[in-house]
């Protein structure tokens, strides 16, 4: 690569984004780039021309390392919604003219949906004025909802998380005895989609029954029936664990953490901030059925979990990025990175890329026929889809028994 490269992170962070910004990173490196510079707080910092070379920072094979381990976004991310071009050129040209002031010939955002709507229109921008600079897509989000590959960096290992968080909430529940008996409900991200929700699945096993009842947010969710479901379940045992998307939502479209008094945040495209799902229900359950209740919403600590990590979802996080530098070395603009599985057991995937204008903005759901008839629980092909990416262990790097990361947020220096 003759030119400099320019990187960016973006959208709800997650424990293997820093693995792709790794990737980017080393082969860019590898690859000949002069310089690797990172945006702070993705295309909001740019604009503010807020960047730093990363050279600066990622000094040795141990911060290589390090970062790949470091969970949340190393960079700062953003949730920023580029204008239509024609609704303001004077943006774009600023952007440009920061790209040619640092000499960019390849710009990478790792992000998810949003993120992609991001280089879908910087590269069409770049097409229509004749400019050189190529703009690559990494796929990235805990969610799991990005149209075309199989799956996306971040997923897996979050899904670990919610699998073994489910498993050890299951083991708590059974340890006392309450005379109405106890219920837990496991609030899960994920938004419209239910790919995280799902993993809950995951917990079952020889040794685990797995929760007793989970509500994906594809379907309409039926509060009456939710109850008279609990109460048959208490009625055979003294506990119920259940696992509920942030997202569901009622008949009427409502979203039911809507039902509670009033966080009406909405980000710049749009998405409302979705809790107090498992709360609402667990206070309806108290006052109908008079049992205990325990609300355990995953939060923040589902996508920053790097200590529970999947060894396939970091190592195809480090392949995406790097394979994003090629193809734009190569020539390529306007395109994501997908990942292809290949097999199953053993498993094995490959990276190709695709167009962004088929990705961005576009949500992909659960299928209908891997949730159960009820919509009370996911299906044996759904579990049979995640169980590869949750596979292998990344070790922290403990010091002091706390894990070490590289440190967030290196500011530019003068
Ligand atoms: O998009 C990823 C995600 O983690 C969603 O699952 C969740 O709804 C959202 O981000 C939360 O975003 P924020 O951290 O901005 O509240």
């Amino acid at each position: 690569m003759k030119g400099n490269v320019i990187v960016g992170q973006s959208g709800g962070p997650t424990a293997a984004i820093n693995s792709s910004l790794a990737g980017v990173f080393r082969t860019a490196i590898d690859r000949g780039a002069p310089k690797v510079y990172g945006m702070r707080h993705g295309i909001e910092g740019l604009l503010n021309e807020d960047y730093v070379d990363l050279s600066d920072y990622i000094r040795t094979e141990l911060d290589v390392e390090l970062l790949k381990r470091t969970p949340a976004a190393y960079l700062g991310s953003c949730r920023f919604k580029l204008p239509e071009i024609h609704e303001d050129i004077a943006c774009y040209e600023k952007i440009f003219s920061i790209l040619d002031k640092l000499d960019i010939e390849c710009f990478i955002y790792i992000g998810g949906n949003d993120s992609m709507d991001t280089i879908k229109k910087l590269s069409d921008y770049a097409i229509l004025n004749g400019h050189p600079c190529k703009f690559l897509g990494v796929p990235k989000t805990i969610d799991n909802d990005l149209a075309l590959t199989d799956h996306t960096p971040g997923y897996g290992s979050a899904a670990k998380y919610i699998g073994t968080s489910v498993k050890e909430i299951i083991q708590d529940s059974k340890a006392l005895i309450y005379k109405k008996g106890l219920v837990s409900i496991v609030e899960i991200m994920g938004r419209n989609a239910g790919w995280l929700t799902g993993a809950a699945a995951l917990s079952k096993g020889e040794d685990c029954d797995g929760p007793d009842l989970i509500y994906l947010p594809e379907l309409p969710f039926d509060i009456d029936d939710f109850i008279a479901r609990v109460k048959k379940i208490l009625s055979k045992k003294p506990y119920a664990v259940v696992a509920v998307s942030e997202g569901i939502r009622l008949d009427d479209g409502r979203y039911v953490c809507e039902l509670t008094d009033g966080i009406d945040f909405v980000d710049a495209f749009g998405h409302k901030q979705l809790t107090g799902t498992a709360n609402y229900l667990a206070r309806r359950l108290a006052q109908e059925i008079g049992c205990k209740t325990r609300t355990i919403e995953l939060s923040s600590l589902q996508r920053a979990a790097s200590h529970m990590a999947s060894r396939v979802d970091i190592l195809e996080a480090a392949q995406v990025g790097g394979a994003a530098v090629k193809a734009a070395d190569e020539g390529d603009t306007g395109e994501m990175v997908i990942i292809t599985r290949v097999s199953d057991d053993p498993y094995g995937s490959t990276t190709e890329l695709r167009n962004v204008h088929k990705v961005s903005n576009v949500e992909k759901v659960v299928p209908r026929e891997w949730i159960n008839k009820d919509g009370t629980y996911v299906t044996d092909e759904f579990v049979a889809y995640v169980k590869p990416l949750i596979q292998g262990d990344v070790s922290p790097i403990m010091v002091d028994g706390i894990p070490r990361y590289l440190l967030h947020n290196p500011k530019k220096k003068k």
